[in-house]
C-alpha cells in the first residue's frame, strides 16, 4: 500500500454539519435495509417515487435456479412522470438541465415546465411514427438535450430506449440496432467534441444498409450541415416535434416492464443488452443520487459522463430529474479549448457538486495545478470519481488541488448491471481512505470469495460477489435470459459475481483492485478483449489475435494485441497501422489498440486453450514473474513473445 492509500480522511464537520446522514445514521439505515429489506425498500419506494397504483409487494427475488428478479411487482408507475410532470407544479420555473455546449460561447437553460413539453411532444412524434409501449427504439446522438428528450419520451409511451455511444462505429451501431430489432432511430446530423464534427448521420446511414427494418430515422439538427435524408425512412426531428401537441399522458407501466437496454462488454462473444426495468432501477437511481451526492434542492450537479453509458443514464437523467435537480450536460471533453475548461464550467454554472472518472482526472494532473488554480472553484462542494479504481495519487491531487483540500470525496464501485452506485462512502458519514470505494451502500450485501467459491472472511482478497437482490439491479439480458444466468450467476452458483477483484481491509473498507475476467477498462471505457479479438481475425490477414489490458499511466489499461498472420503474410509497419485502423472501423476509436506485437505462435495448453495469463504478464513487462509454463503445448513460444515483446518500460 502507497503512504497515500493510508491517509485517513474524516468528513469534515462543516459538512457532517448540515448532512443528509452521520455516520450512525448510516449504520442504522444499512442495518435496516439488510434486516427487512420488505420494509425498507417498501417504505423508500413510496417516500421517492409517485406511483399510478400503489405496490403491495416489495421483493420477490431469487439468485437460484432460473433466478428471478422482481421488485415492487404490482405496481404501476411512469419513470418520465416521476421526473417531470410532478415536478412542473412545484418548480416548473426551475432550470432541469444547464446545457453547456463543446464552444464555450454556447450554453442554455432548459426548465422544468419546458423538458416536459418538449419531451410530450417528442412522445407525440414518436406515437405518430407508430412506436408503442415495448417497442424498442435506438439512441445515436451527440451530448445534446435532445438526448434527454429522446429517453423520457421513450419513458412516457413505455417504449425501451437502446442508446449507443456517439464513440461507436458503424458496425457496432448495426450489431446493437439488431439485436434488439429496433426499428427507430434517433440520430442527429453530427455531433460536436473538441472542436471537432462527429458524421453521425452518416455512420447511421452506412450502419442502416445492413437495418432493413429500420423505418423511422429522426434526425436532430445539431450543426445544420447538409445530410442527406432519405424519403420516406428519414424525418427533421425539428419538423415532428412542431407538429405534435403538448398533450400525451403517461403510460401506466408495471414496475417490472422494461425501461432500457444498455449494451455492455463481458468476457466472451458479442456486447449483450442488459435490460433495466422500471420501478426498482428508478428507486436505486433516485436515492442513490440523494445520498451519496448528498444532493440539496437548487444545487447545481455535474456529471461529465456520456449518456451513452450507464453513468449517463442513472446520473445525468434519471436519478437527477427524478429528484428534482438541476442537471448539466457537457458536450465537450476535459480539454478543449484548454484544460481548464471544466474549471471554467463550474464557475460559469457555480457547479456544486462535480462527478467525473479518474482518467480524466489523471490527464489534467499532468499538465500541473495552474490551470485549475487561475479558477475560483468556490461553489464545489462534494466531488465524486467513477468507471475504474483511482489511484490514491489521483485521488489526493483531486481532493487537494482540485478540491482545494475541501470537498469529500466520493468514490463509487458500481456497473452497468448494478444500475447505480454499490459500494461507495455517504459524504457525512463515512471516513474516506484514498483508492477505496470504502462501504456497501443500502441493501448491498458484498461477500469475498475465492476462485472455488469458499468464502473468505476478514482482511482479505478476493472475487466480489453481491449475495442477495437490491432494487436498481438488471433483470435479464434481452432475450438471452440463459446468458443472463451463465454471466453472473453461474461462476458462483447462487450469488451475483461482479466480474472484479477486490481486498477488504481490516476496517471492512472494500478496494476494487480491477476486473478478473477478460474485461478491459480503457479510460474508463469498458471493452471485452473477444470484442477486440474479433475484430482483429475479421480482417483477411489475420490468422489469429489475442488481446490483453496491460496497465497505462493515463488510461488505467491500454490495449495489447498479439497478432498472428497467415501464412504467407509479411509483418510490416504498415501492416500494423491498418490493423489498427481496422479496429476503429470495426469498434469505435475508444478500441484502437496501442500495441500490436507479431506472434508466429501464441501460449496455448494441450487443449489448445490460451494461456492469458502469461500474455498479461508480457503486455506489462513483467516477463520475469510468468509462472508455471510447463503446461503448454509449445514453451518456445513465450520465448520468442518476451524477446519481442512491445511495451518495454
Ligand atoms: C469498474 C461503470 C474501481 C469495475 C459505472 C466495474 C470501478 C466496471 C469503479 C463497470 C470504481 C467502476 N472503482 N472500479 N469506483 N467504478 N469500476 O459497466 O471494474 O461501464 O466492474 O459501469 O468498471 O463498468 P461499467
Amino acid at each position: 500500500m502507497t503512504d497515500a492509500a493510508s491517509q485517513l480522511f474524516p468528513p469534515p464537520p462543516e459538512f457532517v454539519a448540515k448532512a443528509r446522514l452521520d455516520a450512525a445514521g448510516y449504520k442504522r439505515m444499512y442495518e435496516a435495509s439488510v434486516s427487512d429489506p420488505d420494509a425498507f425498500w417498501g417504505e423508500q419506494g413510496k417516500a421517492l417515487l409517485d406511483w399510478i397504483r400503489p405496490f403491495t409487494k416489495v421483493k420477490n427475488t431469487s439468485f437460484k435456479g432460473d433466478v428471478a428478479i422482481k421488485w415492487y411487482e404490482d405496481g404501476q408507475l411512469n419513470v418520465a412522470a416521476n421526473c417531470l410532470d410532478r415536478h412542473v407544479a412545484t418548480r416548473g420555473n426551475q432550470t432541469a438541465i444547464i446545457w453547456e455546449g463543446d464552444d464555450p460561447t454556447q450554453s442554455k437553460h432548459v426548465t422544468y415546465r419546458e423538458l416536459f413539453e418538449q419531451v410530450c411532444r417528442f412522445a407525440n412524434a414518436l406515437k405518430a411514427r407508430g412506436v408503442k409501449k415495448g417497442d424498442r427504439v435506438t439512441l445515436y446522438l451527440p451530448m445534446i438535450v435532445e438526448a434527454a428528450v429522446a429517453m423520457l419520451a421513450c419513458a412516457r409511451i413505455g417504449a425501451v430506449h437502446s442508446i449507443v455511444f456517439g464513440g461507436f462505429s458503424p458496425d457496432s451501431l448495426k450489431d446493437r440496432i439488431l439485436d434488439c430489432d429496433s426499428t427507430v432511430l434517433v440520430t442527429a446530423d453530427e455531433g460536436v467534441r473538441g472542436g471537432k464534427a462527429i458524421p453521425l448521420k452518416a455512420n447511421a446511414d452506412k450502419a442502416l444498409e445492413s437495418c432493413p427494418d429500420v423505418s423511422t430515422v429522426f434526425v436532430v439538427k445539431r450543426t445544420g450541415a447538409n445530410v442527406p435524408m432519405k424519403a420516406g425512412r428519414d424525418i427533421s426531428y425539428e419538423d415532428s416535434v412542431a407538429a405534435a401537441s403538448t398533450d400525451c399522458p403517461p403510460e401506466a407501466m408495471g414496475a417490472e416492464d422494461p425501461l432500457f437496454i444498455l449494451y455492455t462488454s463481458g468476457s466472451t462473444g458479442k456486447p449483450k443488452g442488459v435490460l433495466h426495468t422500471t420501478a426498482g432501477y428508478l428507486v436505486w437511481a433516485t436515492m442513490t443520487f440523494q445520498y451519496v451526492f448528498d444532493y440539496r434542492d437548487k444545487e447545481i450537479y455535474w456529471c461529465t459522463a456520456d449518456v451513452g453509458w450507464v453513468t449517463g443514464h442513472s446520473y445525468i437523467v434519471y436519478g437527477p430529474l427524478a429528484s428534482g435537480a438541476t442537471t448539466l450536460m457537457f458536450e465537450g471533453v476535459p480539454n478543449y479549448p484548454s484544460v481548464s475548461r471544466f474549471w471554467e464550467v463550474v464557475d460559469k454554472h457555480n457547479v456544486s457538486i462535480f462527478y467525473t472518472a479518474p482518467t480524466a482526472i489523471r490527464a489534467l494532473m499532468r499538465d500541473g495545478d495552474a490551470p485549475v488554480k487561475k479558477t475560483s472553484r468556490k461553489s464545489l462542494r462534494l466531488l465524486g470519481s467513477v468507471g475504474e479504481p483511482i489511484n490514491p495519487e489521483a485521488w489526493l491531487w483531486y481532493h487537494n488541488v482540485v478540491g482545494d483540500g475541501r470537498c469529500p470525496i466520493v468514490d463509487t464501485w458500481w456497473q452497468t448491471e448494478t444500475g447505480g452506485h454499490m459500494i461507495t462512502p455517504l459524504p457525512g458519514a463515512i471516513t474516506t481512505k484514498p483508492g477505496s470505494a470504502t462501504v456497501p451502500f443500502f441493501g448491498v450485501q458484498p461477500q469475498l470469495v475465492d476462485a472455488d467459491g469458499k468464502v473468505l472472511d476478514g482482511a482479505t482478497d478476493g472475487n466480489l460477489c453481491i449475495i442477495d437482490s437490491w432494487p436498481g439491479q438488471a433483470r435479464t439480458v434481452f432475450r438471452d435470459h440463459k446468458r443472463f444466468i451463465e454471466t453472473y450467476f453461474s461462476t458462483y452458483p447462487g450469488k451475483y459475481f461482479t466480474g472484479d477483484g477486490c481486498r477488504r481491509d481490516e476496517d471492512g473498507y472494500y478496494w476494487i483492485t480491477g476486473r478478473v475476467d477478460d474485461v478491459i477498462n480503457v479510460s474508463g471505457h469498458r471493452m471485452g478483449t473477444a470484442e477486440v479479438e474479433s475484430a482483429l481475425v475479421a480482417h483477411a490477414k489475420v490468422a489469429e489475435a489475442a488481446v490483453v489490458g496491460f496497465p497505462h499511466d493515463l488510461k488505467g489499461q491500454g490495449i495489447y494485441a498479439y497478432v498472428t498472420l497467415n501464412a504467407g503474410e509479411q509483418p510490416t509497419d504498415a501492416l500494423r497501422k491498418e490493423l489498427v485502423a481496422w479496429v476503429r472501423t470495426q469498434i469505435g476509436p475508444i478500441a484502437t489498440p496501442d500495441h500490436i506485437q507479431w506472434a508466429p505462435g501464441l501460449p496455448k495448453t494441450r487443449s489448445g486453450k490460451i494461456m492469458r495469463r502469461i500474455l498479461r504478464k508480457i503486455a506489462a513487462d513483467e516477463h520475469d514473474q510468468l509462472g508455471d509454463v510447463s503446461t503448454l503445448a509449445d514453451p518456445a513460444v513465450v520465448t520468442d513473445l518476451v524477446e519481442n515483446r512491445q511495451n518495454r518500460a
